[in-house]
């Protein structure tokens, strides 16, 4: 187990390595889309939908996979996909490719030390990763530094307690490091001072996944 400090109080959670992740996503690739497409697809188009509202200059999402996300945003906005695992991304770019979405860059790196300025977003998205990152108190700090004061961060992801999922995230739980993802990341690790949790909205099936808007610090 590791632990996540949040406030007052440290969260246990699952251990995942950065080399579980990228072995654990080349396994994924090839039947990611077939395997994770449909059944996490109302998530992604409600994140898309927020994304309209909220109108942003710049897009990053991180853990961008195989860009499942990428054809459901806004078409004018210049968008980078950032991703750990150059298999995921591979497919991602023929997707790019073929579906024509130019206004989208792709790069291979780490989330938890994003190659790129402060402030350069004003919308930040992170599809179904805070699960599967090694160190998701790392990640939000990437995340608050790279998006503007005031802007926009949506997060959608699994988190413990869903429901009729509860048989499932302790089957699960043990196996983290082999399926590449944590089953009991608690809500409670969003609370921020820094931040302000905006809404909390359930997704897909029975409630599997929650989709989060926050918003960054203000200036
Ligand atoms: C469950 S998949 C989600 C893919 C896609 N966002 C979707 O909606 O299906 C998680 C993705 O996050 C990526 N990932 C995990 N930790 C990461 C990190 N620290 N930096 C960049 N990508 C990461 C994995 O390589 C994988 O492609």
């Amino acid at each position: 187990m590791s632990r996540f400090r949040d406030g007052s109080r440290d969260i246990e959670l699952s251990e995942l390595g950065r080399e579980s992740v990228v072995r654990a996503y080349r396994r994924y690739a090839p039947v990611y889309d077939w395997l994770f497409g449909r059944i996490l697809e109302a998530g992604r188009v409600a994140m898309a939908d927020a994304v309209r509202e909220i109108r942003p200059t710049r897009l990053l999402e991180v853990g961008v996979g195989t860009g499942l996300t990428l054809p459901h945003y806004p078409d004018n906005v210049p968008t980078t996909g950032i991703d750990l695992s150059l298999d995921m991304l591979r497919r991602c770019s023929n997707m790019i490719r073929d579906r024509s979405l130019d206004q989208v860059d792709i790069l291979c790196g780490d989330a938890e030390q994003l190659p790129l300025p402060d402030d350069c977003f004003d919308c930040v998205t992170l599809p179904y990763v805070l699960s599967v990152t090694p160190r998701p108190d790392l990640l939000i700090s990437e995340l608050k530094r790279v998006c503007a004061p005031g802007g926009a961060i949506l997060i959608l992801n699994h988190f413990k307690g869903a429901g009729v999922w509860q048989l499932g995230e302790r089957v699960v739980e043990p196996l983290a490091d082999r399926v590449g993802f944590r089953s009991n990341l608690d809500l409670e690790c969003l609370r921020d001072p820094e931040w302000i949790i905006e809404s909390v909205m359930r997704v897909n099936l029975f409630g599997l996944s929650k989709l989060v808007r926050i918003s960054n610090v203000p200036a």
